[in-house]
């Protein structure tokens, strides 16, 4: 989903805004683009649909001058991807350059009323109107008869729009600043000896600074060599981001990578945190609300994607071991909803990158609400992760690919972590509580051994692609039941954003109530039966697939002979407690995704018209 970097110091800012576009690629784009003042008043600007990687060649024969640029990678929300409507944008003396993560969502009455004042629009864009808004509001005078300076013209612009953005603004009449501005969409400022690198991710700015100030909402930044002027001056924060690990090592694919660092996951998401003696869990991002947990009433749990599918598992674990009545929502259907809400009511929003619009807006909704909110988030500083009222870090790391993995793995351990920190605040005894904590003490060398079978679901990955009549399968179910249904849905949503091919999750009860019309040979079933207290009813779920001729690949706890007679092939996972059942059975289906996917020649990393971190509505 789009990314933004700028630079302002004393070295040449095209090599430094090059290899920040360069890593913010893994959130996906369409077009790309960069504006460079040069010491002579010229500018170099340059956009284009397609990949950096790709034209990164063309740049060479080039001498490209100007320590005073910025640079954008573009997500399409308005607009065709067109080389016109990639950014930077400008207004109609070509004096003024923006680049903009968001939407506006007033842009075209904004736009009719600057065309009717004169302006000449070169793109479709909604990003364009704020150009030549702020060209309006330069050439006017203030209210002192004064003329404007940029940041002026900037805030007097951004009054009049409604939508989101993270903007950086540059001009030819001002050549050595940089207006940064931010509403609802990421924007850091990297401090290194009076440089300045801003960007919209942190990944960005890693590579050149290790001090950031975090802009916050309706906050304008002016950027200027040797100098940052915020409207709160405040210090720079050490920036939580190695940028190391943002490589991809020795594997092929960021994905592949976060998938075997799935036990290191679980690992970093327990230590330090357990309790072992008094069956506790130490928690220290929720201290601040410890004492009102035995006061709620009920929870519910808002994401999107597969950190909705966490919340769905979250959901079971909240009422089996907190004794907390829990629902769960989708953040883009939540904030239209009218909840009943209480004072007893707390809600938990859960988000890897802790940037998606649609989570922020119901959080954001909550808290007008004034609900308990509390986050389980992954990246460090994000806006989730500093509007909640409490929270915890999941610490997987930093997860490039864009399809979600170890960040799923993560938040089931966060999830499973706050349930026993919920649940010894109310009702869970002692012993229940530390047969939690020491079977999560294990779990990451179970995790460790499901990644023992990874050629085995290489090799049944590669059959499944390439069986069937029409060479491979084109459509799977994936079931499963209580703990595992929410499994089920992640397991087909990575094997649809990797692979492009069909697949639905569904509850095992479901199937007959009409999806059992799709089971035939060519529409296999992945079936998740660990050996819990719903495997009796998966039993009877693959029997009725079988029935009809349908095929079946279960997920099944080592030992258990019965499940070879009932599929054609099984991957074992190790025995634990049932609620963890799902950190241990999403591994092999994230796997399964991945190695068909790949099979199949995909992006896996970046597949297709998707976007890392969705931060537009
Ligand atoms: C999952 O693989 C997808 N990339 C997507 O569904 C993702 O989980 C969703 O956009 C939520 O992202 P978040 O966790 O950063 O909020
Ligand atoms: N809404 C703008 C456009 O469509 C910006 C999209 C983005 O965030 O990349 O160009």
């Amino acid at each position: 989903m789009c990314g933004i970097i700028g630079y302002v110091g004393k070295k040449q800012a095209f090599p430094i805004l090059l290899t920040g576009l360069k890593r913010l690629e893994y959130r996906g784009y369409d077009s790309y683009g960069f504006s460079i003042f040069d010491e002579k008043g010229g500018i170099f600007l340059n956009k284009k649909v397609g990949k950096i990687s790709e034209a990164e060649k063309d740049f060479l024969g080039m001498d490209i001058q100007g320590t005073v640029g910025q640079a954008h990678t573009r997500w399409a929300t308005t607009g065709k991807v067109t080389e016109a409507n990639a950014h930077p944008h400008f207004d109609c003396a070509k004096e003024i350059f923006v680049v903009h993560n968001g939407i506006i969502e007033n842009y075209g009455e904004l736009k009719n009323k600057l065309i009717n004042e004169g302006h000449q629009f070169s793109s479709e864009t909604d990003t364009e109107v704020l150009a030549h808004l702020i060209e309006k509001f330069l050439k006017e005078k203030n209210k002192k008869g004064e003329k404007r300076k940029l940041e002026e013209a900037v805030k007097e612009a951004l009054k009049l729009v409604k939508g989101t953005y993270g903007l950086l603004v540059m001009s030819k009449s001002e050549p050595e600043k940089i207006v940064a501005a931010r509403l609802s969409s990421p924007l850091l400022i990297g401090v290194n000896n009076g440089e300045y690198i801003v960007a919209s991710d942190p990944i960005a700015i890693a590579p050149f600074a290790s001090n950031i100030v975090y802009l916050n909402d309706y906050e304008i930044a002016v950027i200027t060599p040797g100098n940052l002027s915020l409207e709160k001056e405040r210090a720079p924060e050490k920036m939580e981001y190695e940028s190391e690990e943002a490589e991809k090592g020795s594997y092929e694919h960021f994905m592949l990578k976060e998938i075997m660092e799935e036990p290191a996951a679980i690992e970093s998401a327990i230590k330090g945190r357990l309790i072992s003696q008094d069956g506790e869990v130490k928690l220290g991002g929720l201290d601040s609300i410890a004492g009102r947990i035995k006061d709620i009433q009920n929870l519910i749990l808002v994401a999107c994607g597969t950190a909705n599918y966490a919340a769905r598992t979250g959901k079971y674990m909240f009422e089996e071991y907190a004794g907390i009545s829990a629902e769960t929502d989708l953040a883009s259907e939540f904030r239209y909803r009218k909840p009943i809400l209480s004072k007893n009511t707390a809600a938990i929003f859960i988000s890897q990158s802790g940037e998606t619009a649609d989570t922020l807006a119901a959080l954001r909704e909550m808290k007008r609400k004034g609900v308990l909110t509390i986050g389980v988030t992954n990246a460090i500083g994000s806006s989730q992760s500093r509007e909640t009222d409490a929270g915890v870090y999941i610490r997987s790391g930093s997860e490039i690919a864009v399809a979600s993995t170890k960040a799923f793995i993560g938040q089931l351990t966060a999830l499973a972590l706050m349930s026993v920190y919920f649940g010894r605040k109310r009702e869970m005894a002692m012993v229940m509580g530390k047969r939690i904590v020491d079977e999560l003490s294990v779990l990451p060398d179970l995790a460790q051994k499901v990644l023992k079978n990874s050629s085995h679901i290489e090799q049944i990955a590669k059959k499944y692609v390439l069986a069937g009549e029409g060479k491979g399968f084109r459509n799977f179910w994936f079931i499963g039941r209580k703990y595992n249904y929410p499994v089920a849905m992640e397991g087909a949503l990575k094997l649809k954003e990797c692979s492009y091919l069909h697949a639905e999750g569904i509850a095992g009860g479901e199937l007959k109530h009409g999806s059992l019309a799709l089971i035939d040979e060519q529409f296999p079933t992945v079936a998740i039966c660990p050996s819990d207290s719903v495997y009796e009813k998966m039993v009877s779920n693959i029997e009725e697939v079988r029935a009809r001729k349908g095929r079946i690949l279960a997920i099944a706890t080592e030992g258990n002979e019965e499940i070879k007679k009932l599929a054609e092939d099984v991957i074992y996972i190790p025995k634990t407690l049932e609620m963890l059942t799902p950190i241990l059975a999403a591994i092999p289906l994230h796997l399964l995704a991945y190695y068909m996917a790949t099979a199949l020649g995909r992006d896996v990393d970046r597949p297709r018209n998707l976007a890392k971190s969705v931060t537009v509505e």
